[in-house]
């Protein structure tokens, strides 16, 4: 059996709402699950949220509600969004589970025994509005940011961690584990931070101060803070220290955290399990940060980034995979709604939705939906290579989700779905069709699309999980709960002839880029006075009228023509239209969508090229609007 995996996000402060950050982390996280579910059989996937403190206890009585009352509201946010983001998390860990504050207890007491932990007093600026001790560069001007007043200088005794012991030991396990902390960039940051003497780390409050927190085991008169807690959930949720879970799974603990957290993760961890006498974790992975249109993302601003919302305007897998597609893990990233648009009208709407439907189409035109036998020596005569570039893809691809480059597993599946647009272009189906002694020919190509698209589905999986299964159901392959298995993807020859597939469906409608904007502007344009109503007509004379639903498949310019654009459209049948749309639409921009044409007009010809239908379109004072679909409908499917 293959290794098993176990992934952790970090666990979030329940002082303010989730947003997109934590959203990218728990979907980062998710991913990567997922993506190792494609070859162990064995996976933990941990998140959950950070609850003691003062920041909590002050958070919550901004909102006039006990600590107790607070976390369990704000924890129930965050437990109730990561279904609707598919996040496929093993369990969720509370600090204010009994269970894990008496591991907490139990590891303190360990390191307390050992010698490492000591009570001495500590000087420090406080502020007693905020009732926290500041450290000089937090402070404005001099003063307490929140209640501009200078803090004082206070004494207080307090619990230390002693981490200096273990400075050189880290510096050698970090050198000689080369991807213990990854990127590069941040096991070089943690090392320059190692360069300089470690202080110890205060890790109590008195409860004179702080009662919200795990009363240290040694000293009941005090809690412990911040880090001693929180990093310990990552062993707690295991059911440390006994259990087959904890046993599989620390050995192979991989943790997930923005750059925010870089020191506790990489520095006082690793030397509080040393401490401890547990094993260390293998890798920890730090990610950038996300800003929005390149500013930090802020309540203050006003710019923070709802990922609920973000769901409902554009489709989960949408959201997901321009996240995982648009930040470099390791560096910061904008986002913007623009760049989303882009990315799902590109990749998703056209390279990917496009191949799918126009391949789907193709079998059901020439195969009557029923997936054909390949032939083995067409194949070897053709020798296009498809095969050759699906296992180039996924090699890509295994090597850079392993090291959590989600962007280049990415790239690397769109390189073949490249490959595979290509291929239908090479190979031209629709020319082969016509010629009955290329039947073989016809068969083995649409066979190989059909298998290209299997491995497609299997590649996307960890990203887009629903659009993967919904590709794997049109594609006759309902049956198979592990068709993401890697050593699936990597047998050719996988899909079965002679199963039946299901019509085609649009994976992704293309977003109107200017459809926020559109909006508003259409409805406060002056009316215009209404066109006259026609005369009166029978229901036999519409009847006379042949209105079809057709996929747009492909669109051009027609040459010399500025309003004109030719489309490929699918209506169970391939036609070409010609439009005069052009000075409205970009060519691009109605691939993958659904229109209506009169499918029975009489053919004309407009500047040579021969148009078989119209579409139907609205013109009013913001110009020309092409009727569309708002649920995916079968081509070719008649309007009444
Ligand atoms: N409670 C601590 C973590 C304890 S782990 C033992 C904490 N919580 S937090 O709510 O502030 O979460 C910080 C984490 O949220 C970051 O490390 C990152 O995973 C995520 N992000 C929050 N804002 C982010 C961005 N703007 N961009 C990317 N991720 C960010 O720190």
């Amino acid at each position: 059996m293959a290794t098993p995996f176990y992934i952790t996000t970090p666990i979030y402060y329940v002082n303010a709402r989730p947003h997109l950050g934590h959203a990218y982390t728990t979907i980062a996280a998710d991913v990567v699950r997922r993506f190792h579910a494609m070859s162990s059989d064995r996976t933990y996937f941990l998140t959950g949220t950070d609850e003691h403190g003062d920041k909590i206890v002050r958070a919550a009585k901004k909102e006039n509600c006990t600590p107790r009352e607070y976390v369990d509201k704000i924890s129930g946010l965050f437990q109730n969004l990561w279904p609707e983001l598919n996040i496929s998390n093993d369990a969720f860990i509370r600090t204010t589970n009994p269970a894990h504050m008496a591991v907490v207890e139990t590891i303190l007491q360990r390191i307390y025994d050992s010698g490492d932990i000591y009570f001495s007093e500590y000087e420090g600026l406080y502020c007693f509005g905020c009732e926290r001790f500041y450290t000089e560069r937090e402070l404005v001007d001099g003063c307490c940011p929140d209640h501009q007043t200078p803090p004082e200088t206070i004494k207080e005794s307090n619990y230390f961690f002693k981490m200096g012991r273990y400075q050189q030991w880290l510096i050698d396990h970090i050198e000689t584990h080369p991807d213990f902390i990854r990127p590069e960039r941040y096991k070089n940051e943690v090392l320059a931070f190692l360069r300089e003497p470690l202080g110890d780390l205060c890790i109590s409050r008195p409860k004179s101060r702080l009662k919200w927190g795990i009363t240290l085991p040694f000293d009941h008169d005090y809690v412990t803070y911040v880090w001693f807690d929180a990093l310990l959930n990552y062993i707690s949720a295991l059911g440390y220290p006994d259990g087959e879970r904890y046993q599989t799974f620390w050995p192979v603990a991989q943790h997930i955290v923005a750059k925010d957290i870089l020191k506790p993760h990489g520095i006082y961890w690793p030397i509080m399990l040393k401490a401890a006498g547990l094993p260390i974790y293998q890798h920890l992975n730090v990610h950038g940060y996300w800003n929005v249109d390149q500013s930090k993302m802020s309540k203050s601003i006003g710019n923070v980034i709802e990922p609920l919302e973000m769901k409902n305007i554009y489709g989960l897998d949408a959201f997901r995979f321009f996240l995982m597609r648009d930040m470099a893990f390791g560096l910061d990233s904008s986002f913007s709604e623009e760049a989303l648009v882009q990315r799902i009208n590109a990749d998703l709407a056209n390279d990917l939705g496009n191949l799918f439907s126009r391949v789907l189409s193709m079998a059901h035109k020439y195969f009557g939906g029923v997936i054909p036998e390949p032939d083995p020596a067409v194949e070897k005569e053709m020798d296009l290579g498809l095969e050759e570039n699906s296992r180039t893809a996924i090699k890509a691809f295994s090597a850079a989700m392993d090291v959590f480059a989600f962007h280049k597993g990415l790239a690397a599946v769109w390189e073949f779905i490249t490959h595979m647009n290509k291929y239908v272009d090479v190979t031209a189906p629709w020319t082969l069709a016509k010629n009955k002694a290329a039947r073989k020919q016809l068969e083995t190509v649409i066979y190989n699309l059909l298998e290209g698209l299997r491995i497609i589905s299997g590649l996307i999986y960890p990203v887009m999980p629903d659009t993967a299964v919904t590709m794997q159901k049109h594609l006759g392959m309902t049956g198979e709960d592990k068709f993401y298995k890697l050593e699936r993807l990597n047998a050719w020859r996988g899909i079965t002839p002679g199963v039946k597939l299901r019509k085609s469906v649009s994976l992704f409608p293309r977003v109107d880029p200017e459809k926020k904007k559109q909006v508003p502007e259409a409805v406060a344009a002056p009316a215009k006075p209404a066109k006259p109503i026609k005369p009166e007509i029978g229901i036999d004379d519409f009847a006379k009228v042949d209105l079809r639903v057709a996929t747009v498949v492909s669109c051009q310019p027609v040459p010399r023509a500025k309003k004109l654009l030719q489309l490929e459209v699918d209506l169970g049948e391939t036609r070409t239209i010609v439009s005069g749309i052009a000075g409205n639409y970009a060519p691009d921009e109605l691939v993958g969508k659904q229109v209506i044409v009169v499918a029975n007009l009489k053919p004309v010809k407009l500047m040579g090229v021969l148009s078989k239908g119209m579409l139907i379109a609205a013109n009013d004072v913001s110009g020309v609007t092409v009727a569309t679909l708002d649920k995916p409908v079968t081509p070719g499917t008649p309007l009444s």
